[in-house]
């Protein structure tokens, strides 16, 4: 199955890249920059990396992030996932970055976007992996940040194809941000946000009605509201659910416990994904190989997921026509359908 899994082509929709910072590579900017770390080695960071909840797990993400200080930085983070990515067979990517985690410690918002947008180049000319790149605005900040930051994203209008919106769930509702996204899709630029991770149903409805989304991100909560269910599977609204995560957050007890596949099976159009794989454990086919071993995911049911992943992305139609025709191939080697 593992030999299956990587080979299988995909894409990943929910990836943060500050999430893909490693333990090694932060020790390694932490020095080039001169930046003190509170942590002795890297074993003893990762030994932290034990989470109750989400905001236990913010807290060490943002403060990881602090290694993170020149176009370089961010280029050769890029890089790292790009790299990843090609060792995966994931083919198109749509990653988050948080502009905010920067801009708010006096790295200007140009640092980032650039060092990022340089790598994701090279990965489509040096890798063949397409890409999407996704502003998140971070819900514990307020609107007038989120309004500033969308101004200074205005320049590279045309390199960015999506805003999301992720940080603390809880108390921080979609409506805080109805407006800014409002101006977004003005903008011409689609949305997507977290919404059902931690946070109440309720969230995913106000992400479609208040914020206009194209996915959700995360969405698992989805499950207590059964009108909620019959609408995601009415208007085909894709969930881009992140297993691993979702175990060490702790949102789920056991990978046993997870509802993704019970999902797929019922007709939401699920999508598998790393979210934070440095914190989390593992890259994408990290977590379709976790839903085997816990929840005995088939091979047609991988190719499903697969399948949604193309699907759903904003790939080109171009571009997922010809992923699909990969899928359709590998699928039929395996005796499976799409
Ligand atoms: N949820 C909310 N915010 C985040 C996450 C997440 O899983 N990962 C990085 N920022
Ligand atoms: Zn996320």
């Amino acid at each position: 199955m593992e030999r299956f899994i990587t080979n299988m082509p995909k894409t990943e929709l929910h990836l943060h890249l500050e999430g893909s910072l490693e333990p090694e590579m932060m020790f390694r900017l932490a020095k080039r920059n001169n930046i003190e770390l509170p942590f002795p080695s890297v074993e003893a960071l990762r030994d932290a990396y034990n989470f109750n909840n989400l905001q236990e797990f913010l807290d060490l993400y943002y403060q990881g992030a602090d290694v993170l200080q020149t176009e370089q930085d961010f280029y050769d983070l890029t890089w790292a996932y790009l790299q990843r990515c090609k060792a995966e067979n994931v083919m198109h990517i749509e990653p988050f970055f948080d502009p905010q985690t920067h801009t708010d410690r006096g790295i200007p918002f140009d640092i980032p976007i650039t060092g990022i947008l340089r790598a994701l180049e090279d990965g489509q000319v040096r890798l063949g992996i397409s890409y999407k790149l996704i502003m998140c605005f971070l819900r514990h900040l307020s609107e007038e940040s989120a309004f500033e930051t969308l101004r200074q994203a205005t320049p590279y209008r045309n390199q960015l194809t999506a805003v999301g919106l992720d940080s603390s769930e809880k108390g921080n509702p979609p409506e805080k941000f109805s407006r800014v996204f409002e101006a977004a899709r003005e903008m011409g630029l689609l949305t997507v946000a977290h919404a059902g991770e931690e946070g109440p149903a309720q969230y995913i409805w106000d992400a479609l009605d208040l914020l206009g989304v194209s996915r959700v991100d995360h969405g698992v909560r989805a499950i207590e509201d059964p009108i909620l269910m019959q609408r995601l599977i009415d208007e085909s609204i894709a969930l881009t659910v992140c297993p691993l995560s979702n175990l060490k957050l702790c949102v789920f007890r056991r990978m046993e416990d997870h509802n993704i596949l019970d999902m797929l099976d019922r007709g939401i159009k699920v999508t598998v994904n790393s979210d934070d794989p440095a914190y989390f454990g593992g890259y994408v086919n990290a977590n379709y190989l976790a839903l085997e071993k816990a929840l005995g995911m088939t091979k047609q049911q991988a190719i499903k997921l697969a399948a949604n992943s193309i699907e759903f992305s904003f790939a080109s139609e171009t571009r997922k026509a010809r992923l699909l025709s990969e899928l359709q191939l590998f699928a039929r080697q395996h005796q499976c359908e799409l």
